[in-house]
């Protein structure tokens, strides 16, 4: 065997060099879907997504709605606020990632992880959290709840 060179190659050196090639290659398949599933995509970029009628929602009541977006499970609170619009809030827990669970006896969002408390608005009440829910664009077209991506 020769290498680009014309030089000969012994078959050590040629399998060495494929077995570390791809490996190599392997690698950067690796983290490249590793990172696909563990980086959320970046404010704004999601595309709309119906997440139910106006009707399915109660007013004042914050509701899960839950879909798939580039292989990642998506969790949005939907809230019909009434003159005050519509709210859409990421379910993520600003403090670890937990999921927040809404506490209608409460009135409020809870962390289970750590004890982050949050109000209806997303605002911080008490707990670790060092800032809001993050807030996620929400549309309503033809009686469509339509959400997106993170505000920035
Ligand atoms: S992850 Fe929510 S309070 Fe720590």
């Amino acid at each position: 065997m020769q290498d680009n060179n014309g030089n000969n190659l012994s078959r050590r050196r040629f399998l060495k060099t494929g077995v570390g090639s791809l490996t190599g290659l392997l690698a950067i398949g690796y983290v490249g879907l590793i990172g696909r599933f563990l980086t959320p995509p970046p404010a704004g970029a999601e595309p709309l997504m119906k997440v139910g009628t106006v009707d399915d929602f109660i007013l004042g009541m914050p509701r899960l709605v839950a879909y798939t977006y580039g292989g990642v499970e998506q969790g949005v609170y939907v809230t019909n606020m009434g003159l005050n619009g519509w709210l859409a809030l990421d379910f993520h827990c600003q403090h670890l990632n937990c999921a927040v669970n809404w506490s209608p006896a409460e009135n409020e969002y809870i962390c289970p992880c750590h004890g982050g408390v949050y109000d209806i608005n997303g605002n911080v009440k008490s707990g670790p959290p060092p800032r809001p829910l993050a807030r996620r664009v929400i549309q309503i077209q033809n009686n469509s709840v339509l959400v997106g991506g993170r505000l920035a």
